[in-house]
């Protein structure tokens, strides 16, 4: 192989001639027009000087040639004669001959009869510079006149331009010089500048960087960084890539561990190992069982949403008390005095206790505040945020309603509170105000933004400080605490502490950490299986006339950030692309209506179910549909039935936080066979790769990803799935609580914030 050689120049080498070359063609380019402007102003000098002595000798030369030519010569005597740059004149009469020279003249007569020819020809002057084989000439040829103002003859003089030309020669040399010492001096300074500002500091942080990757850095970066914000985000890289190893260490010691699924009962016992002997509450908005009357009489119901699918097998595991707020129309009837019940109704492991809040405080701190200004806040989905003086005091108020409650419920004992979500963002704060002792953490369910989007907010610091009382704050991805630890820093006074992704405000330490959430395995729910699921399967296709047609599916809370919009588009798009899949494919939505007290998320409701029938209208056969939009409330055994049914899942988020729907798709595929379609903006994507990644709002690519989604040869459906299943099963609902409850027990807790409240 030829070796190919190649130079680099040192980079201050290079700057330095490139502001040493650029500075010294500047100053060339100005050199060069002064040399030209005083060789102008010579030889304007030298043209005045021989017009002087024309008008001088005018007179004389006036007379002399009304003389014979003997006379005349006489006459001039040594008038004609040269003296320093003057070579000397010569007087011709009006046919050009000559009459008298100065001694000089006598070796241009040539170039001098040219110039006298043509002013006499022409009847005026000439002034021009003429180059011969070894002199360099000025000559002026001036018509002489009589004073009745006809040409008598011709007088010439003639100058010498040597000494000018040396003149300009010397002055090239001097600014040459000067040129030369300037460009070599900047060459010298801009490589020194160059190197002790940018090149030395920048090696440095490049070995120290190196140091960090082989993990014997300096905690902080080296001081003389050029940009100040080099020197921040540099120290805030490091901190990532520290906390990522260690995530990766922990991971990876995670692996080596033979049992590496974590079970319900692994689970129960590294609970009690963690709260040694002390009390789990979880507190959350929503409540995990929920009694709505149907035809008068209490009607279960398991509301849908990640946050109860995530959470009820944890407690399911470990008991303990969830303090939800009741909001069913049969809760009070079916819960004692106390607002308490035992749950799962028909096998209870723990206890529900409801909260009780007015329509009014339900109104302004629910729908209000937390779903009208936090939800689109936190939620990328272009809707606009609404924040009200009024709604902000319920929710101050109903937030302190849950964690007195909380506190209540925990007695006096030991206690680890699991807060949840962004409608309880002041608990962690006034749980610590009364019980410092106890052990909070809080989980935001939903995405963080960056800092300039959450500011907008006017409460934000309040909501900071809120968080802050907590001893852990975790978010799904690194990148929500990214966002998270960069919004403190912006808005609060706090130290922040990147190398362990920590905040202490007041004395108080909250450690920020991802926790990715996760589901529970079907198996271990109360589903169908076998013969029975095959009859279930068979009755929902009789009951929403899907016969024998493949089938994708899609199950939400119906909500604006669930992309439902896009999805039906796209399902459009694809028919229209490929209509040989009408009456084949058919796409079923299961919606959860969600929030409906909420203008938005009615009329989101009305928009799609327009958008569907206006969908089924244009492609619809007698007995086919493109769409099937079945809008209610389906139990988990509905749910599993219509996974296990359909080959697509889709979930096209337009911004999520996870997504365990997508988590529900792959743990319902025990064969392997079926295809994930998700959105490259839910969580769930960055551990879900082997779904068909997609933007949502694409809908070309979107429609052509249902295309692939049902030509995808078995083969590769199955290793896609079996490696999404392998994620999925691994890291479970139970690792997920294992290890939030693990970084939150083994830390001790430090002192709590105990002034400013929200
Ligand atoms: O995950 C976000 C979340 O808002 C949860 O807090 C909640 O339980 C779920 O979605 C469903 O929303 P809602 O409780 O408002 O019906």
């Amino acid at each position: 192989m030829a070796h190919k050689f190649s130079f680099h120049l040192p980079n201050p080498l290079r700057m330095g001639l490139l502001i040493a070359v650029l500075i010294g063609l500047f100053i060339g380019a100005l050199a060069w027009f002064q040399i030209e402007r005083e060789r102008r102003n010579d030889l304007e000098e030298m043209d005045r000087r021989a017009y002087v002595l024309a008008h001088q000798m005018a007179y004389p030369a006036q007379v002399a040639l009304q003389l014979p030519d003997s006379e005349a010569t006489t006459a001039f005597g040594s008038m004609l004669e040269g003296y320093r740059r003057l070579i000397g004149l010569a007087v011709y009469r009006t046919d050009g001959r000559l009459v008298a020279a100065g001694k000089g003249v006598a070796d241009f007569a040539t170039v001098l009869r040219d110039a006298v020819g043509q002013t006499l020809a022409e009847g005026k002057d000439t002034v021009a510079t003429q180059r011969t084989a070894d002199a360099h000439l000025h000559l002026l040829v001036s018509v002489i006149r009589a004073p009745d103002g006809q040409p008598q003859g011709a007088l010439a003089v003639l100058h010498d331009l040597v000494g000018l030309d040396e003149r300009a020669t010397h002055r090239q040399a001097l600014f040459g010089f000067w040129i030369g010492f300037i460009v070599l001096s900047l060459l010298i300074l801009t490589m020194a500048g160059a190197w002790l500002l940018y090149d030395r500091p920048l090696n440095r942080l490049a070995e120290w960087m190196r140091q960090l990757r082989t993990g014997d850095a300096a905690e902080a970066p080296p001081i003389t960084l050029p940009v100040a914000r080099l020197a921040s985000e540099s120290d805030r890289l490091a901190a990532s890539f520290r906390a990522a190893r260690t995530a990766h260490q922990e991971q990876a010691r995670a692996v080596v561990r033979a049992d590496n699924i974590w079970t319900r009962d692994r689970l129960r016992a590294h609970v009690v190992d963690c709260l040694r002997g002390g009390q789990l509450l979880v507190v959350s908005n929503r409540e995990p069982y929920m009694h709505e009357l149907r035809d008068g009489k209490p009607r279960l119901i398991v509301p849908a949403g990640g946050l109860v699918t995530a959470l009820d097998p944890v407690l399911q595991a470990c008991g303990g008390v969830w303090v939800a707020h009741g909001s069913g129309e049969a809760d009070r009837q079916m819960a004692d005095v106390q607002g308490r019940l035992a749950v799962p109704p028909d096998d209870p492991t723990y206890t529900l206790r409801r909260v009780w809040l007015t329509r009014e405080e339900e109104q302004g701190y629910y729908y209000g505040f937390a779903n009208e200004g936090l939800w689109p806040l936190c939620h990328l989905a272009h809707e606009r945020p609404i924040f009200r003086a009024g709604d902000w005091e319920h929710y101050v108020r109903a937030n302190r309603r849950f964690a007195e409650t909380a506190i209540e419920e925990a007695g006096s004992g030991p206690a680890v509170v699991l807060v949840q979500d962004y409608q309880m963002a002041l608990v962690p704060r006034f749980l610590k105000e009364t019980r410092p002792d106890l052990a909070v953490g809080i989980f935001w369910h939903i995405p963080w933004p960056n800092p300039e989007a959450f500011r907008i907010c006017p409460w934000a610091p309040d909501l900071l400080r809120g968080l802050l009382g907590a001893d852990l704050i975790g978010f799904h991805l690194q990148q929500h605490c990214n966002n998270f630890l960069d919004t403190v820093d912006r808005m609060i006074e706090a130290r922040l502490d990147w190398d362990h992704f920590a905040v202490e405000l007041q004395g108080h330490v909250s450690r920020v950490r991802p926790f990715p959430i996760s589901v529970e395995s079907w198996t271990e729910r109360h589903v169908l299986t076998g013969a029975e699921l095959t009859r279930q399967i068979a009755d929902l296709r009789e009951r929403y006339e899907l016969g024998d047609l493949r089938v994708a599916v899609g199950v939400d809370r119906i909500d604006y950030t669930k992309g439902l919009t896009e999805r039906f588009r796209a399902v459009a798009r694809f028919f229209e692309r490929c209509p040989q899949y009408r009456g084949q494919f058919t796409f079923v939505q299961l919606g959860a209506p969600s929030r409906t007290h909420i203008p938005r998320y009615r009329n989101y409701i009305n928009e799609l179910e327009a958008l569907a029938d206006d969908i089924n209208w244009r492609c619809q056969t007698e007995s086919w549909k493109p769409i099937r939009f079945l809008i209610g409330h389906h139990d988990g055994v509905a749910v599993h039935a219509f996974l296990r049914m359909a080959e697509i899942g889709i979930v096209s988020s337009l911004h999520d936080g996870m997504n365990l729907v997508a988590k529900e798709f792959v743990a319902a595929k025990p064969d392997l066979d079926g295809v994930l379609i998700l959105s490259e903006f839910a969580g769930a994507a960055r551990e879900l790769s082997d779904a068909l990644i997609i933007n949502p709002y694409d809908t070309e690519q979107f429609a052509e990803a249902i295309r692939r989604a049902l030509e995808m040869p078995p083969e590769e459906r199955q290793e896609r799935m079996a490696r999404m299943r392998r994620q999925v099963e691994e890291n479970n609902i139970y690792r997920w609580a294992a290890n939030l409850l693990a970084d939150l027990t083994t830390v001790p807790i430090s002192n709590p914030p105990t002034q400013e409240t929200a």
